[in-house]
């Protein structure tokens, strides 16, 4: 960290943005003051429907909409767990699979009726956090990892993200990383944190180190609250590993951050 030099974040055009993280169980959003990725508002959550279609997902998308009081000219910015290429969605590890080559942009711009972007959950993450967050004023390549149910990846340099990375596919012992290192992995698998971490997490994180070098790596997801648990146990990585600092709202802030920067 120390060899960066620091910059300022393009501040984007607009003040106010709303966020949106759609997640297996809840879809969140709040209003982003986007100089400072601050909420306006308390974040509202509304169960993701149980027959979570495209349509059904865009109603819910509308009524949190509606649930704020926003300028008309606010943007929302919606963040989802798959790789999203032109608003289009290319494959769904861990939500219905129906969702493979839907337009999501499309659905829910007619369902709003204003300007959306929509953009994978982990780069929204990562971009709220190198924005506003553990990585602000971080030069060179930052790396943002989200441990949750699977593991969402977003790859950043003077704020500037390289979207749909998908690192948490990468092979690891014959199957898939996040198969063995998610947070979800662990419980699932039975390991304590210290199993965890000197196990299938420093593999992981061995791994991604010596794949693409980074100058930073940030750790997100729901086990950074825990982070004294198991980060200080990983052992020779070659850059400094920090928790995330925005927590559950880096999606939504940067999802928010992400639309005000492609107003269409
Ligand atoms: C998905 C990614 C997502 C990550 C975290 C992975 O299984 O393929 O797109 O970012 O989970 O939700």
């Amino acid at each position: 960290m120390s060899t960066h030099t620091s910059h300022s974040p393009a501040i984007p055009p607009t003040t106010v943005a709303l966020g949106i993280d759609i997640g297996g169980t809840g879809i969140k959003g709040a209003p982003v003051d986007l100089a400072s990725g601050d909420l306006l508002a308390d974040r509202h959550r509304i169960p993701t429907p149980e027959n979570s279609t495209p349509q059904a997902v865009g109603s819910v998308i509308a009524e949190l909409v509606d649930h704020f009081d926003l300028p008309p000219e606010a943007p929302v910015g919606v963040a989802f767990p798959a790789p999203i290429r032109h608003g289009v969605i290319k494959f769904i590890a861990n939500l219905d699979k129906s969702w493979k080559g839907v337009n999501l942009e499309d659905v829910v711009s007619q369902a709003v009726g204003r300007s959306v972007s929509v953009l994978n959950d982990a780069d929204a993450a990562g971009y709220g956090e190198a924005l506003y967050g553990a990585a602000k004023d971080e030069d060179g390549t930052i790396l943002v990892l989200t441990l949750g149910t699977g593991i969402g990846s977003a790859l950043i340099m003077n704020d500037v993200l390289v979207p749909n990375t998908e690192f948490g596919h990468l092979e690891m012992n014959g199957g898939d990383s996040e198969k063995e290192a998610s947070a979800v992995s662990r419980e699932r698998n039975g390991l304590d944190w210290d199993e965890w971490a000197t196990g299938p997490l420093q593999q992981y994180f061995s791994m991604v180190d010596m794949l693409l070098s980074p100058d930073l790596i940030v750790v997100g997801g729901g086990v950074s609250k825990a982070h004294e648990k198991w980060l200080p146990l990983l052992r020779d990585i070659s850059c400094p590993i920090i928790p995330a600092a925005l927590r559950n709202n880096a999606g939504i802030a940067g999802a928010a951050a992400w639309a005000a920067g492609h107003i269409s």
